[in-house]
């Protein structure tokens, strides 16, 4: 951002300061300014803090950014992600369910309906136990998503949020990590002769997807006397990279393609989706897709950004950083079933975001993304949110809810509902000095005083409420993409590529140097002190 756009934030921001949340939702029409729908999703954004004159001053920032020009380009395929000269084309592995043309290159949408059908085709084969066409066993009960990061977070969130349309054909499991704890206690509870394998890696480098996949392929080949090929016929890979994938013995038929031009936290509408086909199956997947569809018709045709809901979203999210300094965003969904969301928002959002430079290499004047984190409510609230109420920072929230229950406890989901709003008036109401010292009826006065200076609550903290009409394929997949469009929004006001990742590198360079050296190589005087004394100290015990 320009100086120029960060002092017109910083003086709205001075002028909103002495103006409580209290007095702003007092404003006549205040919900109806502050609140839009887009879909199955209504943002009400009436509990943040800001009005006409900040949200013109940040509209104003959008346009002159060119948000239209960005998004077009973006669904058009131009070059966005330059450092790897990579267009950005996650949207069109939705546009077959869009209702507006596609913009993007023909050989691409070619190629995803290709890979679509062929995913179909697996799905299709695998739910009637008859996939042998494919290489595989009869009798796969099981399926092991093998993956991390964009390749285990999105499938897992929507595995586990669309648990109500899961046909029970298969059993799901994530294995992301490499800590040999998870990958034992799962070849323990698994028959290695009904698990089918997804190895999920765009790059097919990565060492825990990698190791973990030489693991099971060793369990499963001790179950046939330690017959690789019948382990192998196990095994689907999705990757960008095929041919990695084929010389592990994986046939083509068995290869689902990625792309370079989708992200991998953009990726779950992709075969790297697989898994969730695999549980919901094909109409709900494509439910699911309809559903982001439906998002990227309304970011593309809601040219006014005053009713554009991942515009909003994201000029939200800029205020809260730039305008007021707050260095945390929390996500708290009132639905168990949303529960990896936070996760995977961390994911989409600081890997996207968490950047100091620009695209040019130039040091950013503003800060960007804030730590996004959290929980479900209301477990949450009976965990952290005494630290959000009083304590000395603010944290602005996505509070995240669904209309309509997918179960017949209606008292359950009233209470659910209940909280979810009364938290949000909490922050944005708290409760006066004057207010707790009534309440305070025993000690004397000091007593009561200090009684009442404990329970008083500094309100004036924001948040947004994300309500769902209900919790289905298509809702899901509009939320998702809401948030992809957030970042894309924000990418371009902080002047960010949202889609690379270098700042992963480092370690994963360091790991492979420390690897070899806990084997029994010898330290390198490189090595600094403190991985000098731990290595000691793991050597010791050993
Ligand atoms: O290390 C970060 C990262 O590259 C993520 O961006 C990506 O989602 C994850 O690792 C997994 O990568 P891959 O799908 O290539 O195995």
């Amino acid at each position: 951002m320009l100086a120029g756009q960060l002092d017109t934030l910083a003086r709205e921001a001075a002028r909103l300061k002495p103006l409580h949340l209290r007095e702003l939702l007092a404003e006549p029409g205040r919900f109806e300014r502050f609140s839009r729908r887009a879909g199955p999703l209504l943002l009400d954004f009436s509990r943040q803090k800001l009005d006409e004159s900040a949200l013109q001053a940040l509209g104003a920032i959008a346009e002159q950014c060119g948000w239209r020009q960005r998004r077009d380009a973006m669904f058009r395929g131009d070059l966005l992600n330059r450092s790897e000269q990579r267009p950005v084309l996650h949207t069109a592995l939705r546009a077959g369910e869009s209702q507006l043309p596609s913009p993007a290159p023909a050989e691409v949408a070619d190629e995803i309906a290709r890979t679509l059908r062929r995913m179909g085709e697996l799905v299709d084969a695998l739910e009637r136990g008859d996939a042998v066409a494919y290489g595989i066993p009869a009798g796969i009960t099981d399926v092991v998503n093998l993956g991390i990061g964009g390749s285990d977070l999105g499938p897992r969130l929507a595995v586990e949020a669309l648990a109500g349309y899961h046909s029970g054909r298969f059993r799901c499991h994530f294995l992301p990590n490499v800590d040999g704890h998870e990958t034992a206690a799962l070849m323990r509870r698994l028959d290695p002769r009904k698990t089918l394998v997804l190895l999920v890696s765009k790059s097919f480098t990565t060492q825990e997807t990698l190791l973990n996949g030489a693991v099971l392929r060793r369990w499963i080949a001790q179950a046939y006397d330690g017959d690789e090929a019948r382990a192998a016929a196990h095994f689907v890979a999705v990757s960008a990279n095929v041919a990695a994938a084929q010389a592990l013995g994986i046939p083509p038929e068995r290869v689902l393609p990625m792309w370079d031009f989708v992200g991998g936290r953009y990726s779950v509408w992709s075969a790297v989706g697989l898994v969730l086909a695999l549980a919901i199956g094909m109409p709900n997947f494509r439910a699911f897709l309809r559903g982001a569809a439906l998002m990227d018709d309304h970011f593309r045709s809601a040219d006014d950004w005053r009713n554009n809901l991942p515009v909003l979203l994201a000029l939200i999210g800029v205020w809260n950083r730039n305008g007021l300094g707050h260095a945390a965003h929390g996500v708290i969904p009132y639905l168990d079933a949303l529960r990896e969301l936070p996760a995977f928002l961390q994911q989409l959002e600081m890997e996207s975001l968490g950047k100091r430079v620009g695209a040019d290499g130039g040091e950013l004047l503003q800060a960007t993304v804030p730590v996004v984190w959290g929980s479900v409510g209301t477990n949450a609230q009976h965990a952290f949110f005494q630290a959000l109420h009083q304590g000395s920072d603010v944290v602005p929230l996505d509070l995240i809810g669904a209309v309509r229950p997918g179960h017949a406890l209606e008292q359950n989901h009233a209470a659910l509902l209940a909280n979810l709003l009364a938290q949000g008036a909490a922050f944005a109401l708290g409760k006066t000095h004057a207010e707790a010292l009534a309440e305070a009826t025993q000690g004397d006065a000091a007593e009561r005083a200090a009684l009442a200076a404990q329970r008083t609550f500094p309100g004036d903290r924001p948040s947004s409420t994300l309500l769902l009409d209900a919790l289905t394929p298509e809702s899901l997949g509009a939320l998702i993409a809401l948030y992809e469009h957030k970042v894309v929004v924000q990418a371009l006001l902080w002047d960010i590529n949202a889609f690379d990742q270098w700042g992963v590198e480092l370690g994963k360079v360091l790991a492979k140097s420390i690897l070899p050296v806990l084997g029994g190589a010898d330290v390198p005087a490189a090595f600094d002190a403190s991985t000098r004394g731990l290595i000691a100290a793991i050597r010791g015990l050993s």
